[in-house]
């Protein structure tokens, strides 16, 4: 997991909770080079899991809650970081539709050891999108967490849910987008 979503995670928690629980948290987690993460760097996602169930114990809140508000953060983050996959006509589906087929194949090439999750996804009205995703990392919370953060930044007011489920056979998570 490249390094910049590490610095955005200690940055929520320091923003969001305090410096002080994220000292601890890097204490707790025996992280090999001692928290000190910089963007371009690879590391395992392995130590992200172990933060955020550390971070889960100090403020005693479901580690699936933490990464979804870490996904929210993180997408305002991006708006920033990579202000050229956001245009005026996009819409949160059009975005959406795209992350599978272009934001990460473009972030792949700024950063080819990057490993991405894969999306599929089903127009299954005007008004609902079903994305399916695909990762044996696990971070669907975190997925969830960025499409809510897309739909804040896009002023669309919709529902998030998850569901297990498969894709061609594959098991995967069922992200519904509806009103
Ligand atoms: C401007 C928009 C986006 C950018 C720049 C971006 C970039 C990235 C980067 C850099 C990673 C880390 C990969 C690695 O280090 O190995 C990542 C992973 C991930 N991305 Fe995106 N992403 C964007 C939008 C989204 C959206 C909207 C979603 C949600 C539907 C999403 C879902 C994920 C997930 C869940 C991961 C974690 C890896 C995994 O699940 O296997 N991304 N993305």
């Amino acid at each position: 997991m490249k390094g910049v979503v590490f610095t955005e995670f200690m940055e929520m928690v320091e923003e969001t909770f305090s410096p002080e629980i994220l000292d601890t948290i890097i204490e707790k987690s025996d992280l090999p080079n001692d928290g000190a993460y910089t963007a371009v760097g690879t590391y395992d996602h392995q130590e992200i899991v172990r933060m955020a169930s550390n971070l889960s114990e100090q403020v005693q809140l479901p580690v699936s809650d933490l990464l979804e508000v870490f996904g929210k953060h993180l997408f305002s983050r991006f708006t920033v970081l990579f202000p050229s996959f956001f245009s005026q006509e996009q819409t949160a589906f059009k975005f959406l539709k795209n992350i599978d087929s272009y934001i990460h194949v473009e972030v792949k090439k700024l950063y080819p050891e990057a490993e991405f999750p894969r999306f599929f996804y089903e127009q299954t009205s005007p008004a609902t999108l079903v994305l399916y995703y695909l990762s044996s990392r696990h971070f669907e919370d975190l997925a969830v967490g960025l499409v809510k953060g897309c739909l804040l930044h896009f002023k669309q007011e919709l529902k998030v849910t998850k569901e297990n489920a498969s894709y061609e056979n594959e098991a995967a998570i069922k992200i519904t987008i509806s009103p």
